[in-house]
């Protein structure tokens, strides 16, 4: 695939890193930047031989077979909709929209051209994700119950994420969109997300988006959904995932606890890892930035599915979903109060049924709970079928 890559900064180098990383075929051919200079700064340092400050010139380059979108959140409709107009594939980096109704524009875009269409989710396309995902699937968690997601680092690092207006809002459109999507798919993406009940605030920068938030998401099978993001969190970056079910749980720990730990004087000095702090002292860096935050495996599966004519893992139509969550986040910060989950376009089950876990312990009892406890004893909390009354026994 020749790539076109619209903007220059922080996310269009890692896609690139990762893109241009172990040999792999599919390269970015040009890149468009609104300045020349960081144009030509990013071809050079990419080895690309085109670069232009005109974004129509980049989509409708006779070489170009794919879009890679890398600009802030505002520009994001404008750059598939341009795409949508050349019949140009696309791939639109995180968040699909400042929200639903912008995400929705895009999804119908999309569609309605029969151009393909990405969303470059990279959470969850890590390999401990994918991995998870594998045994959830695979019925060793049982039924999700619950699911909990953790991005905090101390801020963005552009002007744009901390204007409302450009950005869609703060911690939440930033950071939220990936923990929403890491719950929808531990949860199942045919689930129905129902309501949202948030809290948010700005705690520390003087900005008027949410710089802390945190959310409970929940769904037509009876799980729910947390998120927890914070532009105010110190020490670096921390992902973090947790899932439950009736039959396990999984915890995942993505970068500031990945088995790499070192200490240094500060005496080298330079980068340790994205959003660190500190370059002394006892440090966490991460072996492969990219690998880990998922970005080989996310566009391996795009450029296959495109290749296969499949869709990917992940879509438009799930960017619109987390948008509509995320919208009903925004609401619920303001009113105090669970709001529903508005999503014009759904394309899951309505009611999702759930296999009961309740065990049989007699034909007359339900096992509750058993234990062993510290003189070896076997304790069983019984229910009586009839009459509902609880009892216990020892073995
Ligand atoms: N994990 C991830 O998937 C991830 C991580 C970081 C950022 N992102 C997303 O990538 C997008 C870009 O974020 P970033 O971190 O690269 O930001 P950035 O500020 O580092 O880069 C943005 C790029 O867009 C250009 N730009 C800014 N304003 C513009 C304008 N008005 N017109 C044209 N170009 C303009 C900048 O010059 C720069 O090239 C955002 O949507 C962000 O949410 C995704």
């Amino acid at each position: 695939m020749k790539i076109a890559m619209l903007g220059s900064g922080f996310i269009a180098r890692f896609y690139a890193d990762t893109l241009h990383d172990q040999r792999r075929k599919d390269r970015i051919h040009l890149v468009y930047s609104r300045d020349e200079h960081n144009a030509k700064r990013f071809a050079d340092d990419y080895g690309l031989k085109v670069f232009t400050t005109d974004m129509e010139e980049a989509i409708n380059h006779p070489d170009t077979e794919v879009v890679l979108i890398s600009l802030p959140n505002h520009l994001h409709e404008a750059a598939v909709l341009a795409c949508v107009k050349a019949k140009v594939p696309v791939l639109c980096t995180k968040p699909l929209g400042r929200n639903a109704q912008e995400a929705k524009r895009m999804l119908e875009a999309v569609e309605k051209a029969g151009i393909f269409a990405g969303y470059l989710e990279d959470l969850c396309y890590t390999p401990k994700f994918l991995k998870s995902m594998k045994s959830i699937q695979g019925g060793s968690l049982g039924r999700i119950l619950w699911t909990k997601s953790r991005e905090a680092h101390p801020g963005p690092h552009s002007d744009w994420f901390w204007d409302k207006e450009k950005s869609g809002g703060g911690a939440i459109i930033d950071l939220g969109c990936h923990c929403v999507e890491i719950g929808r798919n531990f949860i199942g993406k045919q689930v129905k997300p129902l309501e949202v009940m948030c809290w948010a605030d700005t705690q520390v920068h003087p900005i008027d988006a949410e710089d802390h938030a945190v959310g409970l998401v929940r769904y037509a099978s009876g799980a729910i959904g947390q998120f927890e993001v914070s532009w105010t969190f110190r020490g670096g970056m921390d992902l973090r995932d947790e899932v439950m079910g009736t039959e396990g749980t999984i915890w995942l720990n993505s970068f500031l606890r990945t088995g790499f730990e070192m200490f240094t004087t500060g005496k080298g000095e330079g980068y340790i890892a994205e959003k660190a702090e500190s370059n002394s002292g006892w440090l966490f860096p991460v072996g492969d930035e990219s690998n880990e935050l998922g970005y080989p495996h996310m566009f391996t599966d795009m450029f296959d599915a495109m290749e296969t004519g499949r869709e990917p893992l992940e879509t438009f139509y799930d960017g619109y979903v987390v948008n509509a969550i995320l919208d009903a986040a925004f609401l619920s910060a303001r009113t105090k109060q669970w709001e529903p989950v508005a999503l014009d376009i759904w394309r899951g089950e309505e009611v999702t049924e759930h296999a009961a876990s309740v065990q049989d312990y007699d034909s007359d009892h339900l096992l509750i709970k058993k234990e062993i406890l510290p003189n070896g004893d076997v304790k069983l909390i019984l229910k009586n079928k009839k009459t509902g009354e609880l009892s216990q026994v020892v073995n």
